[in-house]
């Protein structure tokens, strides 16, 4: 049955459910590939703002949504009967943790939901979301079915992670290849074709299981390798030797190292969240996923070293750190993007004033954010600001902050990130974690 792998090169009307750092960029790449894209939100606002040409996505410049709206190869709406018009729908909505860091599937089966509502024969349906090993198998698939329609044969079921990483300029949705698994090998060979119209190399798995797999070692690779770092960076602490030396050293064997640095803690909605829905799992399978839980630990206490170690720096200029100026530099969980979620920067900030001290903060990318009960704004960052603090903090290297400026009008600098790696004058200021 060729039906629907015809129609997908001609091509064919394709859905994307939640518009946000993953759908967004999916439905331009399809739209700009030619395909009719419909995008559904539940957010009214994220809708109009897609449908007046804007994008609220760094890595998605608004020209491209604007061009697309414009000549109607796309539109945003909340109306999930339009489901019924798309022959292929992506399901790329949030997976959280809820407070006791278990999966919250919550968002993935009401938009399930919402595809069952309007399912129809020849409708492929792919799963982007990440989440644990057997998701697609065990809650979609039965939910899909209860329409009578069987899949494999009346439509057509599939899983395949999103890896995009946002801020990368090199490496997009385009230029990342997928990985591809299918309820059945129908339902696969046809995810494929889809994917292939919009990406550069798609890799099929045996099922749905081994693809949502995938994702989470990837993701766990990183979280791991993160944590063992950061513990790394505690061990030469407490010897008095400066980890970076050390990475930058055993970064120049040509095999069987990789570096990765340390840093204030993990941020953003994967790496610190995707490896406990592999782990809570497990539990249910009687397995107690011990690197995951153990990097998780360490991962998870460094935003406390960080304000240790600033407590320790302002000591040694005979400085308490209550009542101290302190402006921290950098709040979006990683370089370059404005993304603050689950970023290590809100515990650093939270801990500090819980110590008494005045903290303010300068972000390109984040003019303002809720910390506890209060609120912020992000400052301009002056040389007067930075002599009038006692230090600063480092704790996300943004690449337009003028690092030999701020460490040459700062007192102090704390660098969690060694993002004053190439400054040259006034070196003796900077403490690195
Ligand atoms: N952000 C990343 O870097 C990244 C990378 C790879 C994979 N992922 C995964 O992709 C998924 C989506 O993440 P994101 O960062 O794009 O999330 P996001 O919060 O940026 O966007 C999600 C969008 O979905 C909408 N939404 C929520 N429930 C909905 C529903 N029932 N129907 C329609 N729309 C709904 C929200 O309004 C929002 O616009 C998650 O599983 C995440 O783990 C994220």
């Amino acid at each position: 049955m060729k039906d629907l792998e015809n129609k997908i090169r001609n091509p064919a009307t394709v859905g994307v459910i939640g518009l946000g750092y993953v759908g967004l960029p999916l439905a331009v790449e399809f739209a700009e590939e030619g395909f009719k894209v419909i995008g559904f939100d539940i957010s009214k606002a994220k809708c109009k703002l897609v449908n007046s040409g804007k994008s609220d996505i760094a890595d998605v410049a608004s020209e491209r949504v604007a061009t697309q709206v414009k000549i109607k190869n796309f539109q945003a709406t909340d109306e999930f009967s339009k489901l019924k018009q798309v022959d292929c729908v992506a399901i790329c909505v949030p997976t959280p943790l809820s407070k006791t860091k278990d999966p919250d599937v919550t968002y993935i089966l009401s938009a399930v939901e919402q595809v069952r509502n309007n399912l129809h024969k020849d409708m492929l349906v792919v799963l982007e979301s990440t989440t644990y090993p057997g998701t697609t198998e065990e809650l979609i698939k039965p939910k899909l079915e209860e329409t009578g329609l069987v899949v494999g044969k009346d439509f057509y079921l599939a899983f395949s992670p999103e890896r995009i990483d946002p801020g990368n300029v090199k490496f997009g949705t385009k230029k990342t290849p997928r990985i591809v698994g299918g309820a059945t090998p129908k339902c696969r060979r046809i995810a494929k074709t889809l994917y292939e119209q919009v990406i550069s190399q798609a890799h099929m798995v045996s099922s749905t299981q081994a693809a949502e797999m995938v994702k989470l070692l990837e993701n766990t690779f990183r979280q791991v390798n993160i944590a063992l770092v950061n513990e790394v960076a505690l061990m030469c602490d407490r010897l008095n030797i400066d980890v970076w030396e050390i990475i930058d050293a055993a970064t120049t064997k040509p095999f069987g190292f990789m570096p990765f640095y340390p840093g204030p803690g993990l941020g953003g909605h994967c790496i610190p969240i995707d490896p406990h829905y592999l782990s809570w799992k497990l539990k249910s399978l009687n397995y107690y996923s011990r690197f995951i839980e153990l990097a998780g630990d360490i991962n998870s206490h460094m935003p406390e070293y960080v304000v240790e170690r600033v407590c320790r720096s302002l000591n040694e200029f005979g400085k308490a750190v209550r009542g101290s100026k302190i402006i921290v530099l950098g709040v979006a969980y990683k370089r370059d993007i404005d993304d603050i979620r689950e970023s290590p920067a809100l515990d650093v900030l939270a801990l500090l004033e819980k110590h008494g001290a005045k903290v303010s903060y300068c972000d390109p990318y984040v003019p303002s954010l809720s910390i506890d009960k209060g609120g912020k704004k992000s400052i301009k960052l002056t040389a007067a600001a930075l002599k009038a603090s006692d230090i600063v903090v480092i704790l996300t290297d943004h690449t337009n902050f003028g690092y030999q400026w701020i460490v040459d009008n700062a007192k102090l600098v704390f660098d969690t990130r060694n993002a004053c790696k190439k400054v040259k004058n006034n070196r003796k200021k900077i403490v690195r974690l």
